[in-house]
């Protein structure tokens, strides 16, 4: 079983853009802590990230259906992507959103997420650490 892990467009950046904004650690050692913790519940992670909208969508056609759950920072298309939104829908997997700052308290642009109504949940604004909690909150048996 496994869990899949989607990154959208310049998330390749982490660490190095914005280090204020979006702290110090890579895309890699996201992946590796998200990897760490999803394999002490005995899950694997497939991991992807995408620069564009419609690759991001055909790893998720194929990927998606057979995954136990997905976490999707979906970066700047979380503000507009209905491309995005309805792929999610269609795969119908329990889906929990990152946003790594608190986009509610940044431009007014950022505070729309046309996921918010086909996934499970969100944790924006706490850090990459989010990732963590997101793994947690697919894994873990609900009470
Ligand atoms: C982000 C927030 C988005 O507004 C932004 O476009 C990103 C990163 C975050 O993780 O805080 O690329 O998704």
């Amino acid at each position: 079983p496994y869990l899949l892990l989607v990154h959208g467009p310049n998330l390749n950046r982490l660490g190095v853009r914005k280090p204020e904004t979006y702290g110090s650690q890579t895309l890699a050692d996201v992946v590796q802590m998200v990897r760490d913790t999803a394999a002490s519940y005995g899950y694997g992670v497939v991991d992807k990230q995408s620069n564009h909208e419609g690759e991001l969508i055909d790893f998720l056609q194929s990927h998606g259906p057979n995954a136990h759950g997905i976490i999707i920072n979906p970066g700047a298309f979380g503000h507009y992507s209905y491309a995005l939104r309805d792929c999610l829908e269609d795969i119908d997997r329990p889906t929990i959103e990152v946003h790594i700052s608190n986009v509610h308290r940044r431009e007014a642009f950022r505070h729309h997420l046309v996921l918010s109504d086909v996934v499970r949940g969100q944790v924006v604004g706490l850090g990459t650490e989010g990732y963590r909690y997101a793994t947690l909150a697919l894994c873990q048996p609900r009470p």
